[in-house]
């Protein structure tokens, strides 16, 4: 399991997205880019245009967080224009395989959302049509919420899961994701870190992003050792 780093770029300046990616490219795995509809979540950031535009403006590869409502009509389009990988929410999709499917075929990752109150015992057998599951560890919606660290048994089952089941997803957690919080996930089985305020919250962005993959690193060695 190698650790990756997601800056959020909820919390950047928005009239400055080019220049906030950029400010984190050289130490960053990926940009994360929350895209909300003011339907599934109470807020309103952007869509697929700013996504093309982001993607033609830096080299991160972008991880696309839709928290909208009917991403089996809307997902594949956000692969279609740049990005790496798109996770959509299980409580928002009617179809979810299907889904995960037309990201594929449009040339991404695929992400399965669960928001705290989903569990994951439900998803399970549809794994193996995912790249990665992502465990909310905030409710949706807004950036600099704090920590749920009750979110955590959930990440260890999955990663048990997947572990004897030979599934080669990531364990992705968002929300209230700190230099402090970090270790628990780290621990738990989490492998992508989402980090929004964090980072650029942070006098130093680059210097944040660093600071937290080397947090991460850590507990997630030895995690490892432990599990073995
Ligand atoms: C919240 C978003 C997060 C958000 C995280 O719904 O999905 O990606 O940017 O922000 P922090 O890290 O500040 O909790
Ligand atoms: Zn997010």
């Amino acid at each position: 399991m190698s650790v990756q780093i997601a800056p959020s770029i909820l919390s950047a300046d928005f009239a400055r997205l080019a220049d906030e990616a950029a400010a984190v490219a050289t130490v960053a795995d990926w940009l994360h880019v929350d895209v909300m509809d003011n339907h599934f979540v109470p807020n309103l950031t952007l869509g697929a245009p700013v996504v093309a535009a982001l993607h033609a403006a830096t080299p991160l590869p972008l991880d696309c967080h839709l928290m909208i409502d009917d991403p089996d009509r809307w997902a594949a389009t956000y692969a279609e224009v740049g990005a790496g990988n798109v996770t959509f929410h299980a409580e928002a999709a009617a179809d979810v395989v299907q889904t995960a499917r037309s990201i594929r075929a449009a040339g991404a990752r695929a992400g399965l959302a669960l928001k705290p109150g989903t569990d994951v015992e439900s998803y399970l057998d549809v794994l193996g049509e995912f790249d990665m599951l992502l465990v909310m560890t905030v409710e949706p919606g807004f950036g600099g919420q704090e920590f749920l660290p009750a979110m955590m048994p959930k990440v260890a089952r999955a990663r048990k899961y997947l572990r004897d089941a030979g599934l080669p997803l990531w364990i992705q957690v968002d929300g209230g994701v700190t230099e402090e919080t970090i270790e628990t996930c780290a621990r738990a089985g989490a492998d992508v870190f989402v980090a929004g305020s964090a980072v650029y919250g942070a006098h130093d962005p680059a210097a944040a992003v660093s600071a937290l993959r080397h947090r991460a690193r850590v507990f997630a060695a030895e995690a490892q050792a432990s599990s073995r």
